[in-house]
């Protein structure tokens, strides 16, 4: 993952660095570290943890002399997290950072740093001593650079700056890198949101690319031309207001997010849409819904959804699973890649093998300027804007909103629903942002539960049919930012093993909307509360009470309202458990929001 930001022939060095990194931190904030950069000198700071720690040191230093710095937020893949492996790796002569994996570093470790005593841990590291090696023998830097590009594999971004000659070079393959350039310089970033406040005039680098920066010059070292591209200004997305965190801002943005996003769909994007899916789906077979974690549970929803609204055969896949199977071309199927980032490895090449067979594409994001929108045939765009809290929260609420829409959309283009229950499923979508505020208001039952799971040893959420995936989102909330062990059962499935698992010390909770299957989950809660459990039971439908269960009510849902209306609770839930704990809420321990290795 990590992040990479380039700041060339400007000034404030220090203060633009930090903010730009600041704003790369959601990448991984394991360490951090900046090269000043100037004509034969190159002076290098690096801290173990996050930018602020970076901050802190930079505060004592002048760093007037320079006119260019290159800097990094490290998410530990090779090596453990240390200040030894922190980038940027550096010496007079050479500078470097990298976002993103060499997979042949062991390799070329052997074949080129044989006599070298020092124990490498990275494979940045290595690629740095590999460079250094090379350049003695070759010293033309264009040259240098090709050979380099020539020995390497993996996905990565580099930004190498060679004090000499004081040249940059950007080299992108898998890993983004975007660069801007305005009046009072030239700006590199992992995300080109970051430079928004700098430069409006953006490329975005290709596979491939090596773009070389001499004298305010950008240069394609193959010849090709770069074309700069207007990118909209994000305004105030950095900012938590009178939040704490971000994630419970992002949590109470929902509303807003989920009426402007229903708003986009109600109006003209669904015309054309409709038109192009018209044609999509005559003699279709199937839709394939892939995604990482939280987006994967998007997917899930979407089966029940796709089940419930059409005759369309579904199916759901682990994008990291997906990337390596052997897939069939003789289906006539539609892929639809599900991400908050638009940058996930493993669901970026998941899409670019899918496509590689022909399939047409689909991406479901927030983020309109990231690479799977670049890949994809069409997107599905939602309105969730930027989220920070590593826990996502809005983007995922935003995902099942485009989701039952695009489900909606079909059963009525292949006449599985009628005209009037198309128009009353809109309308139940136009009601949710409703439904959403009413539940964050009326939230007087957060403390009972936070001080369940406080006397608890873990948690497991259970549910079945459509919020079972919701459980499984819940589960994965709780553990991402309260580190308390937890798991998501089907309802179904308790007795056929996770039952063993139930004692006094464990809280289970239970999602039992008032439908076809509230009697069975009420069973499961039965057979808990008999085994000693404790029970929370999130429900539409009161039931009488009795020891060890807590009852929350909940507002009244409709089949496609349903997945919304159970998701919030969970995540108010593992916020404020996360708060009691006093963990570090939005940048969790080991995670980082965007997971661009594999
Ligand atoms: C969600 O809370 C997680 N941090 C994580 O599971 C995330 O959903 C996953 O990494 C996929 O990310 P994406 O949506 O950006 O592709």
């Amino acid at each position: 993952m990590c992040g990479i930001v380039g700041i060339i022939n400007s000034d404030n060095l220090k203060i633009k660095a930090i903010n730009v990194l600041s704003k790369l931190e959601y990448r991984g904030y394991d360490s951090a570290g900046v090269s000043f950069l100037a004509k034969n000198n190159i002076k290098t700071i690096t801290e173990v943890g996050k930018i602020s720690q970076l901050s802190k040191s930079l505060t004592s230093t002048g760093y007037n002399a320079f006119d260019s710095v290159i800097g990094h937020t490290r998410w530990a893949t090779h090596g453990i997290v240390s200040k030894n492996n922190a980038h940027p790796f550096s010496n007079q002569k050479i500078s470097l950072v990298c976002n993103g994996i060499i997979e042949n570093y062991s390799e070329l470790k052997l074949k080129y740093l044989k006599n070298y005593k020092k124990n490498i841990e990275s494979d940045t590291e290595t690629i740095f001593l590999v460079l250094n090696e090379l350049s003695k023998k070759i010293k033309d830097h264009n040259k240098l650079i090709q050979k380099l590009v020539s020995i390497i594999k993996g996905h990565y971004a580099f930004l190498i700056y060679f004090s000499d000659t004081q040249e940059i070079f950007s080299l992108k393959s898998g890993s983004p890198l975007s660069v801007g350039k305005n009046a009072d310089g030239i700006y590199f970033s992992s995300d080109p949101s970051a430079l928004t406040e700098y430069v409006n005039n953006i490329y975005h680098l290709q596979d491939g690319d090596i773009i070389k920066v001499s004298v305010n010059t950008i240069s394609h070292l193959n010849g090709k031309k770069v074309i700069f591209e207007n990118q909209a200004k994000v305004v105030n997305e950095f900012s938590k207001g009178d939040f704490k965190h971000f994630m419970i801002k992002e949590i109470y943005e929902q509303p807003h997010v989920i009426k402007k996003t229903q708003k986009y769909y109600d109006a003209d994007y669904f015309l054309d849409f409709r038109n192009k899916l018209k044609d999509l789906t005559n003699n279709l077979d199937s839709f394939v819904f892939v995604g990482c974690g939280t987006a994967y549970h998007a997917c899930l929803v979407a089966k029940y959804y796709f089940e419930q609204f059409t005759d369309i055969d579904v199916s759901c896949e682990y994008a990291s699973e997906l990337r390596y199977k052997n897939i069939s071309t003789k289906k006539n199927s539609i892929y639809v890649f599900i991400s908050q980032s638009g940058e996930t490895m493993d669901t970026l090449m998941a899409l670019k093998y899918v496509k590689s067979k022909g399939y047409t594409t689909i991406v479901v994001t927030n983020s309109l300027e990231s690479t799977m929108v670049r890949e994809a045939n069409i997107t599905l765009p939602t309105f969730a804007m930027k989220e920070i809290g590593v826990a996502s929260t809005k983007a995922f609420t935003c995902q099942l909103l485009a989701l039952a829409n695009l489900c909606i959309e079909i059963g009525n283009i292949r006449k599985n629903i009628s005209k009037k229950e198309y128009i009353q499923l809109k309308q139940d979508l136009k009601n949710i942002p409703t439904k959403i505020t009413k539940i964050l208001k009326n939230s007087s039952y957060i403390d009972k539960v936070v001080s369940l799971l406080s006397s608890s040893k873990a948690c497991y959420f259970i549910a079945r049919n459509i919020v079972f995936p919701i459980a499984l989102e819940g589960s994965l909330k709780l553990k991402e930012i309260s580190y308390m062990h937890s798991e998501g059962f089907a309802g179904g499935e308790m007795k056929h093993g996770p039952i063993a698992l139930i004692d006094k010390n464990v809280l289970s909770i239970c999602l039992n909307p008032k439908n076809k299957l509230y009697e069975k989950s009420s069973s499961n809660c039965e057979e808990i509360l008999a085994r000693g459990g404790k029970v929370v039971v999130f429900s539409s439908k009161k039931s009488s009470s009795k020891k060890n269960l807590l009852q929350i009510i909940m507002p009244k849902e409709n089949y496609i309202d349903t997945p919304f209306i159970y998701t919030i609770p969970l995540q108010l839930i593992s916020y404020y458990f996360a708060l009691n704990e006093g963990t570090d809420i939005d940048q969790p321990r080991n995670l980082a929001k965007s997971v661009t290795v594999e």
